[in-house]
């Protein structure tokens, strides 16, 4: 069930983006990424699996599809938490994690910046694509990443999926043009938000490398960041640990 524990306030940039979502959101995620975010949420799903951990946060959940996918994959039947401070995006991913008769995910509202969990209460934080809006030209950046290591046990891993930039220059340069003359104009064609998908492909355009986010991971506080690249490094699984 989506609770509402957190009130709007001001210092919380891009919250205006996430509480406007379209109908079609998920839609227009399969159609902007040609269909691969689902076996991308996958892969991440299974990398949190490992070490089979018994507490997992999905922040800024959305509409919850990793959440989901984490509690259909996982052996054993872990507490699953999804945190998201957009209502209507927790309201669409309790719907979904009841058809699906997932009883073991609860979606609770909450802002990065401030966490309603004890210290040490993870064993594995995950964040699809939403590591970019924590993190790109975002004033709160420090309050975020403080929260997160807080939260997570010593040794707990933090699993990041993200956008990336390709490796070799041809590929750069087409996943810039992607972003550009796909991304954009289908996601707001579809939405007709043009603002959120103008945002998602120039900050996107514009992210970390695998190689400067495990430097960013590294001087953040954690001690070991590894990175898998996606789609020749379009996208990137992380894996740092606190
Ligand atoms: C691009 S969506 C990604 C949603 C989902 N993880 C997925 O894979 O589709 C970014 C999400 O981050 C949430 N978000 C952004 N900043 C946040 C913050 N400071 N605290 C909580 N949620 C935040 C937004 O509300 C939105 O649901």
């Amino acid at each position: 069930m989506a609770s509402n524990s957190n009130k709007p306030t001001a210092g919380r940039p891009l919250y205006h983006i996430f509480t406007r979502i379209p109908d079609r959101y998920d839609l227009i995620n399969h159609v902007i990424t040609l269909g691969m975010d689902s076996g991308w949420r996958r892969q991440t799903a299974l990398t949190c699996l490992k070490d089979s951990p018994g507490r997992l946060l999905d922040l800024c959940c959305g509409t919850g599809d990793l959440a989901i996918t984490i509690a259909r994959l996982a052996r054993q039947t872990p507490e699953i938490t999804g945190a998201d401070y957009s209502q209507p995006m927790l309201e669409k991913a309790a719907a979904k994690a009841a058809s699906a008769r997932l009883g073991n995910i609860r979606f609770i509202n909450a802002d990065v910046a401030k966490l309603p969990f004890p210290d040490a209460h993870f064993d594995c934080i995950a964040i699809s694509f939403a590591f970019r809006n924590l993190t790109y030209n975002n004033p709160r950046t420090a309050d975020y990443l403080n929260e997160i290591l807080r939260v997570l046990k010593p040794d707990g891993r933090f699993v990041i999926v993200e956008s990336s930039q390709p490796k070799s220059a041809l590929m750069r340069f087409l996943d810039h043009l992607y972003l550009k003359l796909w991304v954009f104009p289908t996601g707001y064609l579809i939405s007709r938000d043009r603002e959120s998908y103008r945002y998602l492909a120039e900050s996107a355009q514009h992210f970390y490398s695998a190689e400067e986010m495990q430097e960013y991971l590294l001087k953040a506080g954690f001690k070991q960041a590894t990175a898998k690249r996606l789609f020749f490094g379009a996208a990137a699984i992380y894996t740092a640990v606190k």
